[in-house]
């Protein structure tokens, strides 16, 4: 995640209402269907997605980190994966953001094919003595675990979980170089920057979308999050940073995954720090070329695209201007029109202080309606009361948290039960 002001926002355009037609497709769902979880594979229908039974299925859900600098789920050292997935059933959510970094599956190959054990991880991460005290943390908690357990094998104890409670695994890929995330300036940025080595990346991707056959409840993998400027080289920011680059290095990500993993839904992010994605939705030049977005380069696939954007315009002082911006910037594939291409589309990133009026301003409660509203997916940032280590700062304190500190309570009861309780159901209702 990362403050961006948003400077994109062109007014102006409605969202068309649903379309009658789809009122007819009765919802007729047997019993059967409905017991066999998570009913998968999930497809797009135009702006919906289905289950195998043809009900529509959208996520609501909290971003979980993993893609810090130990590269595991964040919280273990203060609470237990089953307590941690609780608390996210608790709220109704149907969803979890998973993110993972690429540096992982680099050391795993480096590794001749075995993942590094959490000993290592906590201690490469956190020095030797805070390494091991957070890792025998982490143990007490999760029994389950040793200390040669892999951090690989953590995440299949996190996604087993959230199969157990029922939640979806939407597994993100969230940088490359395991730390926070995200600047112009953190080597990350864009395909080709210091860390953003473009060969590791797809190898990555279909490394995690193959493991992911195991985790029953994996339905979707986002191919990369907030692609934005490289603005620590500029020979590259001039050469492609541009969408004809973005279409060229999406299409060879989407195709990573869905060679390995067909089932798989596969979620496309924009340009600065994805904000927006309006020529794809509009169909408009992919510039500085002249190609366009087209559902028939991704053959035998078009209905397994997603489209996220974020937003933090959290100093928004009025709900219709953010409304017309989120249209703007994607929302708009939601209700068609002439020329533009029709997706699911999910805020997968947005967020605030957890206190107790924050989230009574213009931006938190305007999300809070027009999210359900739209039907659409999303998922906050963050869950995480705490990280391991914050851009060098151990046990980091994180005021945006769902949690607390320790993982054990709401940060903001008054969030929870005043608008985030009713958010998630109104969004799945
Ligand atoms: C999906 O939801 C929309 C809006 O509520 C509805 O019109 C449509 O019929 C639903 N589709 C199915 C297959 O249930
Ligand atoms: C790519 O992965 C290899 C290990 O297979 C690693 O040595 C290299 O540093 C990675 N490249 C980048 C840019 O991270
Ligand atoms: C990216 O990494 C691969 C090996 O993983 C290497 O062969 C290639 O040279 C690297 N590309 C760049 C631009 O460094």
């Amino acid at each position: 995640m990362k403050f961006v002001l948003n400077l994109l926002a062109l007014a102006g355009l409605c969202v068309a209402a649903p379309s009658p037609q789809l009122e007819q497709h009765a919802n007729k769902v047997t019993v059967a269907e409905r017991a066999v979880w998570p009913n998968g594979p999930l497809v797009t229908s135009g702006r919906w997605i289905h289950d195998a039974s043809g009900a529509n299925v959208t996520y609501a859900g909290a971003n979980w980190p993993g893609a810090a600098d130990v590269m595991i789920p964040e919280g273990l050292q203060y609470q237990s994966i089953a307590t941690i997935v609780g608390k996210i059933k608790s709220l109704g959510m149907n969803a979890v953001r998973l993110t993972f970094a690429i540096q992982m599956v680099d050391e795993i190959y480096a590794n001749g094919g075995k993942d590094i054990t959490l000993q290592t991880a906590f201690t490469q991460a956190l020095g030797q003595a805070n390494g091991v005290k957070v890792l025998n943390q982490v143990l007490a908690k999760n029994p389950s675990f040793t200390a040669s357990t892999t951090r690989l094998q953590v995440f299949d104890a996190v996604a087993a979980e959230l199969a157990k409670q029922q939640i979806y695994v939407h597994l993100d890929n969230h940088i490359s170089k395991g730390m926070w995330c995200c600047s112009t300036d953190d080597g990350n940025s864009w395909w080709g920057d210091k860390y953003f080595n473009i060969t590791n990346w797809t190898r990555g991707l279909a490394y995690m979308a193959d493991h992911g056959k195991s985790w029953t409840g994996l339905t979707s993998v986002g191919l990369r999050n907030e692609p934005r400027e490289p603005t620590s080289n500029s020979a590259l920011s001039k050469s492609t940073y541009n969408w004809e680059s973005w279409y060229k290095y999406i299409k060879l990500g989407a195709e990573a995954v869905h060679s390995k993993n067909p089932d798989l839904l596969i979620f496309l992010s924009g340009l600065s720090y994805d904000t927006y994605l309006t020529p794809v939705v509009r169909g408009t030049a992919l510039t500085p070329g002249t190609g366009k977005f087209s559902f028939g380069d991704f053959p035998g696939y078009a209905n397994k695209l997603v489209l996220e954007i974020h937003n933090y315009d959290n100093g928004a002082t009025s709900c219709s201007s953010l409304q017309s911006s989120l249209t703007n910037n994607g929302f708009q594939a939601h209700g068609g029109g002439a020329g533009v291409n029709v997706f699911p589309v999910m805020l997968t990133e947005f967020g605030f202080q957890m206190d107790a009026s924050t989230w009574k301003g213009v931006y938190a409660s305007c999300l809070a309606s027009f999210l359900p509203a739209q039907k659409a997916g999303w998922f906050i940032w963050v869950l995480a009361g705490s990280y391991y280590i914050r851009s060098g700062t151990q046990d980091y304190e994180e005021g945006w948290g769902l949690l607390t500190h320790d993982w054990s309570a709401w940060r903001s009861p008054s969030y929870v039960n005043g608008a985030l309780l009713s958010m998630v159901k109104n969004t799945l209702s």
